[in-house]
């Protein structure tokens, strides 16, 4: 069964009925509330982890957007707002050069201090300040202010899906495998017995192009031409990458980029992430704990080094970002959302005419548009509300502890 494609555009994160300060003050406790919802079942030693320079613990992430909203919206807007602490603002800037020096990236493990429970009442001292300035800014000033708040929040769902992606690498490290909650299960995936949906030649329209909120990466709107070519209706499952993985697939040299065949054996890589063999079957480490690998099920956390590998072992394809846009416009492909983002062979570079905005903001995604490729489609890490069609993810190659898997394409 083909699923309908998400609505273009994206629901609006604020309700239409009430005050606008209203609608900011619940909307923002709503995305809030998501993230402590997903900190809840993380003990103190939990939240402090980083298991790989590219993870980030999940007191971190739980500070840093609280940062974003202090730095961004509150110190730039709010009058007389004073910092919760003043070296907070080194601890959990991230990258943004134009607001000052931050602690190093791959250090963020060894904080101890502050402590989880320091990080809860920074996050309260944010929300009530940020909440009494909802409410006494006044139509005039928060209208203009709308964009930025999207921003803040589209930022922390997007640290939702990291906290995740990130305490989830960390167990899997764990020879005793703790589960994030031991009553997760895999969405239900769909398939279609139908297997391809063919994209005849012609120009379409691509990106975001009204004004509703959108990344500026999803910017330009612009025509390209797209087709012929099949893409798959499903996702690439766990039965499929079994069998690459029986034929020899990760030791074969001419199945692989060369950077690809490098990482894959300094990595010893021989399955994909999350991936272990107990009593000689093959388990998969998930949110759920260590499970059975189900066959039928999308496979999960492949880099695009494998993706690209096993395309060429099947004899065909990755797509690129436009077919998979213009296919999902159509509500073509299954499960294009809400399981696994998929890798796509596009790389991520700026769309015909793209500028990052001025200032502090315009580093968020403009300064990333090399040597990564594109993946779309969202997760089921991905909050509920955070998903467009014109959604442009973005990895290194090498990068598989997202929940990330792929569909084929075929030229033929
Ligand atoms: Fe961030």
């Amino acid at each position: 069964m083909t699923k309908p494609a998400l609505a273009v555009p994206a629901p609006s994160l604020f309700s239409d009925s009430g005050t606008l300060a209203q609608n900011l003050v619940e909307a923002y406790l709503a995305v809030r509330g998501e993230t402590e919802r997903r900190a809840a079942p993380l003990s103190p030693e939990d939240q402090l982890i980083q298991s790989m320079p590219d993870a980030s613990p999940t007191k971190w992430h739980r500070a840093h957007t609280t940062w974003f909203f202090e730095q961004f919206l509150l110190g730039e807007h709010c009058e007389g707002y004073q910092p919760f602490h003043p070296d907070y603002a080194f601890l959990f800037n991230s990258y943004y050069v134009s607001a000052g020096p931050r602690h190093a990236r791959h250090q963020r493990g060894h904080l101890t201090r502050p402590s989880a429970d320091e990080v809860t009442a920074y996050r309260r001292h944010v929300d009530a300040a940020v909440v009494k300035f909802f409410q006494t800014a006044g139509e005039e000033r928060l209208t203009k202010l709308i964009p930025l708040v999207e921003v803040g929040l589209n930022h922390e769902q997007q640290h939702q899906e990291l906290m995740l992606t990130d305490i989830l690498h960390a167990f899997a490290q764990n020879p005793i495998p703790p589960a994030f909650d031991p009553e997760w299960r895999l969405p239900a995936s769909h398939r279609s017995v139908d297997e391809w949906t063919t994209l005849n030649e012609g120009i379409h329209t691509v990106g975001h192009a009204d004004d509703s909120f959108h990344f500026d990466n999803e910017k330009p709107a612009h025509r390209a031409l797209v087709g012929p070519v099949r893409l798959a209706r499903n996702l690439v499952t766990n039965a499929e990458w079994l069998a690459f993985m029986q034929d020899g697939g990760y030791g074969t040299a001419t199945l692989w980029l060369m950077d690809g065949f490098a990482t894959a054996t300094n990595e010893g890589w021989q399955a994909p992430g999350h991936w272990r063999q107990v009593d000689g079957e093959w388990r998969i480490m998930t949110l759920g704990g260590l499970q059975p690998i189900d066959p039928a099920a999308p496979v999960c956390h492949v880099s695009y080094y494998e993706a690209d590998a096993f395309a060429r072992w099947a004899g065909r394809h990755l797509p690129t970002e436009m077919e998979w846009e213009v296919a999902a416009r159509a509500g073509q492909l299954n499960d294009a959302f809400g399981i696994v983002w998929q890798w796509t062979r596009s790389s991520y570079s700026p769309y015909p005419g793209y500028r990052a905005i001025e200032g502090a903001l315009g580093e968020y995604n403009g300064k990333f548009m090399v040597n990564q490729l594109v993946l779309r489609g969202s997760s089921l890490a991905t909050p509920a509300g955070h998903s467009r069609i014109t959604y442009r993810n973005f990895f290194y190659p090498h990068h598989r502890w997202q929940f990330t898997g792929l569909r084929l394409a075929d030229y033929a």
